[in-house]
This record gives structure tokens, sequence and C-alpha cells, in this order.
């Protein structure tokens, strides 16, 4: 691409290109994405990913939060040149925001995982693979041996052993620990609209498939023509289930048993940096930080784990304050360059999205993903404008008043 071709976002490394293919120009807002990627897909995918769990309260409830602030901008600070660069554990990002782990991204974009690591990098901005993925963490890994590796473990140190040890071999260098699903959540709208994992076959599926083209050709029978059937590689030390299978039972047992004794174990045993993810009270914060955790990760896993949980934006205060100098990180309901800014007020360092960037896979690959990321640097570009923040250090929570 030629320099005439591109436009640089205020403050950032990577060139994004001007204007994003046709295909993707009316996509304006992170929101946008979903309404394409919910014509796209299935209805059992697309209820997987944006579902939350039993009455969606705590999904409904993580954007409610977003409006219970306001912004006080200040004028006059001469904001022409603004830059978002953040240091998080170590590294400068372009951005205050990155991917959060998403599951079988392979299952609702062509070769998901690898799709969201790759705008990642080109992007500047850190991705957290999911353990519960459909393509091997080594693959991830040569390709974008910055992203991080999130983890679901069982209270078992063999297994423990075997799957840290096996990130660690892979070459990534963070580790994110997922503290947030000792059971599964109760997603009845998954269920009701036929999705499970594995998928079983039958003729309401099939028809799923057939009446959403793009998908079936464009992402699920193009990924088994070139690579097989997809399983769940992740979860342990080896394979685990297909994603497809009318008999296989997936093996979810033993993370109930997970306790703080097995974060000391990771602990001693994962020499690079740690997150622990799923945390909403201080003293579980406090005693992560004793623990060894390098970052908090205050998150309700998007509302699909505890229905009536309490939204992450109304305990992040708290949470920022006892965790000192460590840095929090923090996800759920975040779809503008407002929100985004609204957290760093509240005192996270980062901020991680979800399904935004999965639905920009499904629809868009990586050219979606990049454009999901362009969209929103350059909401909060604007934003810092009208704000008169010139770097991201300047924001605090004098900018923010109560609605
Ligand atoms: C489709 C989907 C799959 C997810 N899979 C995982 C996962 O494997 N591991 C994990 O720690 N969190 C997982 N999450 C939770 C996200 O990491 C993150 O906490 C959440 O999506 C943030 O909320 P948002 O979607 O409103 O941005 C998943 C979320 C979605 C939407």
């Amino acid at each position: 691409m030629s320099a005439s071709e591109t436009t640089s976002i205020p403050g950032t490394r990577a060139q994004a290109p001007a204007s994003p293919p046709s295909r993707l120009r009316h996509i304006l807002s992170l929101d946008d994405f979903e309404r394409a990627a919910e014509r796209y897909l299935p209805k059992p995918v697309f209820a997987y990913v944006s579902g939350g769990v039993e009455d969606n309260v705590s999904r409904e409830g993580n954007r409610a939060q977003f409006e219970r602030w306001r912004f006080v901008p200040r004028i006059l600070r001469g904001v022409g040149k603004r830059s978002q660069k953040t240091v998080l554990l170590g590294k400068e990002y372009d951005h205050p925001f990155g991917i959060a782990p998403i599951g079988i991204a392979a299952l609702y974009a062509y070769r998901g995982d690898l799709v969201l690591a790759r705008a990642a990098k080109a992007s500047g901005i850190p991705m957290a693979m999911s353990g519960s993925s459909l393509i091997r963490m080594e693959d991830v890994a040569a390709e974008a041996p910055d992203a991080w590796f999130q983890a679901y473990v069982t209270g078992e140190g063999k297994t423990i052993r075997e799957v840290v040890g096996r990130a660690a071999d892979a070459g990534f260098g963070t580790l994110v620990l997922t503290v947030d699903v000792p059971a599964s959540g109760n997603r009845e709208n998954n269920v009701r609209a036929g999705f499970s994992t594995p998928l079983r076959p039958s003729p309401s599926l099939a028809w799923q498939g057939i009446s959403h083209p793009g998908w079936l050709f464009g992402t699920f029978l193009k990924t088994i023509a070139r690579h097989g059937m997809p399983h769940f590689e992740n979860n342990y030390g080896r394979r685990g289930a297909p994603i497809l299978s009318s008999s296989v039972l997936r093996d979810f047992s033993d993370r109930g048993n997970l306790d703080w004794r097995h974060l000391e174990l990771i602990r001693g045993i994962w020499k690079g940096r740690l997150v622990v993810k799923g945390v909403l009270h201080p003293d579980d914060a406090r005693r992560a930080i004793e623990h060894g955790a390098d970052a908090i990760g205050v998150s309700n896993h998007g509302g699909r784990q505890l229905d009536h949980v309490v939204s992450p934006l109304a305990v992040l205060p708290d949470i920022v304050a006892a965790c000192g100098e460590v840095p929090v990180i923090f996800d759920s309901g975040i779809r503008r360059g407002t929100d985004v800014l609204k957290a760093l007020a509240l005192g996270a360092r980062f901020v991680m999205l979800g399904r935004p960037f999965g639905y920009a896979a499904s629809i868009g690959g990586e050219e979606g993903v990049r454009h999901a990321i362009r969209i929103l640097a350059t909401e909060v570009d604007r934003d810092m404008a009208m704000l008169g923040l010139r770097d991201l250090s300047e924001i605090s929570g004098d900018f923010l008043r109560p609605a």
C-alpha cells in the first residue's frame, strides 16, 4: 500500500488504511459489527457469542453502568497533538485497549484466533488467546509471539503443570488465569438456539448452515476442507473434543476445585507475567497480588457467568485502590471510546473487549478486526481532544461526574 493510501491515527505507530474495504464501509461503530454478524452467523453460533446467562441482567447491566457517568471536559489545553500510548506489563501499546480472550473463535471466524492475533499485532495492541480454542496455541504463538495465553485450569496439579508448561514452551510471555468459571454459566439462550459444545448434528443445525451460506462456505466448510474437523486444542496438554459430534462429551470437570493454592502453584511454575482475570472484590485483588499476580483483570466475563453479578465498572475504583501500583485491566461492556475513557478515569490502566472483536473477525477477518480497532482508536482520539487530554496519563476521576 502506498503512503497516499494510508493515514495515521494520531499517536499511533501503525499506519491504518485510509478507508476500509468497501464491504466494511457501512460499519461505522462497534455495534454495527454485531448487527452484521447476526445476519452472517447461524442462530446457534450468534447466540453463543452474543448471549449472557439466564435473564441477561449482568450483560445489560454492564452497558447500563456506563450511563451512570458523564464527562466534564477541560478547555484551551492545546490538544493538537495527542497520544494514546500506554505501557502495560513492561510493554508499550499504541492504544489503551486490547482483545479479550474469546472462546472457539475459529467457529465464527475463519482461522479466528490467528486473525485476531494478526490484527492486534499490526495495530500495536495486545490479544489474549482463549484456552477454549480450536487452533493450537503453538500456531498462534509462532505468528504472534507477543500474544497472551488465557488458561482455564482444573484444580489438579498435573493438568495445571501440563497446560502452563505448554504455554511457556510455546513462547507466550503473559498468562491470563481466568478464575470466574468454577461452574459453567446457565446459558439458556444457547440451549434455546440449539448451541452446545460439541455442536450436535441435527436437521435444524443443517438448515442454519444452509441458510447462512457465507458462514457455511467461508468459515465452516473452508476450515474442514483445509484443516480438518476443529477440536478443542488448548484446555489441556493434549487435544480435546471435536467441535461437531453426535456423541462426544466435553470434560468440564474439576474447575470448581480451584483455590488459592493452585494460584500459588501456577506462580511457582510460570516465569512470565501473570494476569488474574475475573476479580470483583478488592480483598480478592489484594490476595491475588500477594500471590504474585502482575495485573488484575476486573471482569464479569461479559455477563456470561453469574446473572445479577455486580458490573465491573461499579467496583472498579475500590479495586484500583486495593491494587496500588499493580495495573488493573478492565473488561465487560466497552463499546465506545467514551467507555474506554470512563474506565480509565475510574482507575483502570487498560481495557479489553470481547464480543465486538469476535463479530469483526466473523464478518471481516483480519481486515474486519483492524477496522474495529481503528474505529475505537479514532473515537478515543476524538474524545481525548474534546476532554482536553494530550496524553492518557492526564485522565483522572476529575473528568467524571455522576449522571
Ligand atoms: C464469545 C465469547 C467467548 C468468551 N470466551 C472466553 C474464554 O475462553 N476465556 C475467558 O477468560 N473469557 C472469555 N470470554 C469473556 C471475555 O474475555 C470478556 O471478559 C468479555 O467478553 C468482556 O465483555 P464484552 O464482550 O462485553 O466486551 C468470552 C466472551 C465471549 C463474548
